[in-house]
């Protein structure tokens, strides 16, 4: 199974447009050592031509770009994107959509009904699609047991579990939270029983994650804040991680300690906010992880499983 991480960033990527924390300014100065990533998006492959994007960020043009595999390259008019999963309805995850609205065939999306309906209602972007490729629109079960497989990538197969989480704040369920909202995936290969488990948007060890995270080879998660209160403690937004659904890497419950629980997985950090310390190569914080084994993803890594 092949991994590519198109955006290693959270929602605003790194550095944000508008964003002076220290990270944006010192990395638009050159004066940290740090990469700049784009907003939060994978893709699998097993046979490396037919692929599976996870989120449509607003990056995606820029995404397909730099990374050849996904470029067309059968017919005049052509993609390597067999099918696009979906795993909320946020702004990063699914305004890529709107990017990839050229072509005659529908675009083939997997998706929870409570996607879909905030994605016909709140953020109506599968009705202004209907405008131009038009949307097959599948829906996902979330009982964490029945598979799904997706057309044309025959050697891989998904498990969607459903995580508990806030629905985007253009939702009509916003203060309401349904499961669904949030999805995480145990990604399959079956040839070779290879898995990958998928989450950057991860609010909460609920008890029935743990077994997923057992079984696989690689764990890529939620790695937006270090602290509970950075954001808060920078000044940039009242709420703190958890409230707005991203486990904090360090302290009691934390990723980290969570992740010490893996220990023969590769464990890997995605969606990762621009305030993170784990950006900078050389902090303190990123030195911590390195000890524990735990990567930091960044964009055009492969994970090869
Ligand atoms: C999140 O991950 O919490 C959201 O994507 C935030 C946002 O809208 O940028
Ligand atoms: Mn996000
Ligand atoms: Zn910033």
């Amino acid at each position: 199974m092949h991994i590519h991480v198109l955006g290693s960033g959270a929602g605003g990527g790194f550095p944000q447009w508008n964003c002076n924390c220290p990270n944006c300014d010192g990395l638009r100065k050159g004066t940290i050592k740090a990469k700049k990533r784009t907003q939060s998006s994978i893709c699998v492959s097993s046979d490396g031509i037919n692929w599976v994007l996870f989120n449509a960020s607003p990056d995606v043009l820029q995404q397909i770009q730099e990374f050849p595999p996904l470029q067309p390259a059968r017919a005049i008019r052509d993609s390597a994107i067999a099918g696009i999963v979906l795993i909320d309805a946020q702004i990063d995850h699914t305004t890529g959509l709107l990017m990839l609205r050229e072509g005659q065939a529908r675009r083939e999306i997997w998706c929870t009904e409570m996607v879909r309906q905030d994605l016909t209602s709140g953020n109506p972007l599968f009705n202004i699609l209907d405008h131009y490729c038009g949307v097959n629109c599948h829906e996902v079960p979330t009982d964490g047991k029945t598979s799904f497989e997706i057309p044309g990538v025959d050697d891989l197969r998904f498990i969607a579990v459903a995580l508990k989480s806030a629905a985007p704040p253009y939702s009509p369920h916003r203060h309401d939270p349904h499961p669904g909202d949030t999805i995480g995936v145990l990604i399959e290969e079956i040839s070779s029983g290879k898995k990958c488990w998928y989450s950057p948007g991860l609010g909460e060890i609920e008890p029935h994650l743990p077994t997923y995270f057992r079984q696989a080879d690689c764990i890529m998660v939620d790695g937006t804040f270090w602290t509970d209160t950075e954001m808060p403690d920078m000044g940039l937004m009242p709420k703190r991680a958890r409230e707005i659904g991203h486990i904090p890497q360090s302290g009691a419950g934390g990723m980290m300690e969570v992740l010490d629980g893996y220990p023969n997985a590769r464990r890997v950090l995605i969606h990762i906010n621009n305030t993170n310390p784990i950006l900078r190569m050389d902090s303190a914080e990123r030195a911590e992880l390195k000890r524990r084994g735990i990567e930091v993803a960044f964009d055009g890594m492969d994970i090869i499983l």
